[in-house]
């Protein structure tokens, strides 16, 4: 069962006389603006009326990386577009409309300020509920939409974007334990930063994929990132990317030393390969480990083909049950936003009209969005 706090709210009960399905989704929490029209009860494969995604890329590249202060006023103009395009694109109008859903945590604050007022307030005109959603709780829901049934809980979650690598294991709808993090750097932050030692420019993720096609991933064996348990051998589920970004960039300086030309296409390719080797095996072992026959992967990262295919490899091998994310809902968007918000909604759950935003909240503490007092 979804969880949410014990907030009670009479309107919400009289509305729902009439069927709460259809939810408008904003989601502002870093450098992509989207807004979706899901319909939760709608078959599996038929739930996003819409999806519009606008990058910010191109006004983040020339300082590479991403510009809070500028991700927030490109929200402020691109919003109210996309809200129109995903009325359009859904042929819909505000009457069909049961609630309406941004992202609160975690993210860049006024990023992420911009589309939680901007949806409170449609909200509030147009008499619906609204919802602050947990980002992750989001991607986590991305799973949903590869068009098939979801996957069944108990499963084990590994989530890998530009913020976040964590292994989750859930139970049911918002029933989430950590099973394992990264201790510094998350995996798309490992890949934003080698695409700079590179020259490949930003977001790094597709860049060094692109850049990593016809090289050769055995060509240097950089380190798998283990992290030490006090008392003696190695943490089996805990990553770590800030070594091996140094590893990348120590061999840069030996072959720039030795006056060579960068072989751009096996370092790519090579740090992408252990990338994957470390991500798909220690998932598979946690899995395993945890008696979970089936693994979810979303996020950013599971874009990258090479990943997909070393869990699809692993996965085979072990007998577990894989899940992806679809590719067009790996990086943020938000359809997935609005596919947690409905399962929030099913279960009665609404947040408080006082609720903010804050830079962080742990997944498992997501069901306090819906509490009649609201942790920020
Ligand atoms: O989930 P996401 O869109 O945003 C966050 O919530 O962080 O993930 C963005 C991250 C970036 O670091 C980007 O470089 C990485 O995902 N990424 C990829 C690929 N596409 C995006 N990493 C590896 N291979 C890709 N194809
Ligand atoms: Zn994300």
């Amino acid at each position: 069962m979804t969880t949410c706090g014990p907030h009670v709210d009479h309107n919400l009960k009289r509305k729902r006389k009439r069927p709460l399905t259809i939810v408008l989704a904003l989601e502002t929490s870093c450098d992509e603006t989207a807004v979706a029209l899901v319909n939760s009860r709608a078959p599996y494969g038929q739930q996003v009326l819409a999806s519009q995604v606008a990058s910010q890329v191109a006004s983040h590249a020339p300082y590479g990386g991403v510009v809070p202060e500028l991700a927030a006023r490109r929200h402020v103009e691109l919003l109210p577009h996309l809200v129109d395009q995903a009325f359009g694109e859904a042929g819909i109008g505000w009457d069909e409309v049961s609630a309406v859903a941004a992202t609160a945590t975690p993210g860049l604050v006024g990023a992420l300020l911009v589309g939680l007022t901007t949806g409170k307030t449609m909200a509030l005109l147009h008499g619906k509920p609204f919802l602050a959603v947990h980002h992750l709780e989001g991607h986590l829901c991305s799973a949903q939409l590869t068009g098939g049934p979801p996957p069944e809980p108990p499963f084990l979650v590994l989530l890998v974007s530009g913020g976040h690598t964590q292994l989750v294991r859930v139970d049911g709808p918002g029933v989430y334990q950590l099973c394992g993090a990264t201790v510094d750097d998350a995996a798309g932050e490992a890949f934003d930063k080698v695409a700079r030692l590179l020259g490949l420019g930003y977001p790094g993720g597709p860049a060094i994929e692109a850049a990593a096609g016809g090289g050769d991933p055995q060509r240097f064996a950089f380190p798998q990132g283990r992290v030490s348990r006090t008392g003696g051998g190695y943490e089996p589920y805990a990553f770590s990317f800030s070594g091996l970004k140094t590893a990348v960039l120590r061999c840069i300086e030996g072959l720039q030393r030795q006056g060579e030309p960068l072989p751009v296409a096996d370092l790519a390719a090579s740090f992408e390969s252990i990338v994957a080797t470390v991500l798909s095996s220690r998932s598979v072992r946690c899995a395993l480990d945890q008696g979970l026959s089936r693994l979810v992967v979303v996020g950013g990262v599971a874009a990258n083909h090479r990943l997909r295919q070393a869990l699809e490899q692993r996965c085979r091998e072990e007998g577990l049950t894989l899940v992806m994310a679809p590719l067009a809902f790996c990086g943020d968007n938000a359809a997935m936003i609005g596919v947690a918000a409905g399962q929030r909604l099913a279960s009665g759950c609404q947040s408080p009209w006082t609720i903010g935003v804050s830079p962080r909240l742990p997944l498992h503490e997501a069901g306090s969005l819906y509490g009649p007092h609201p942790p920020f």
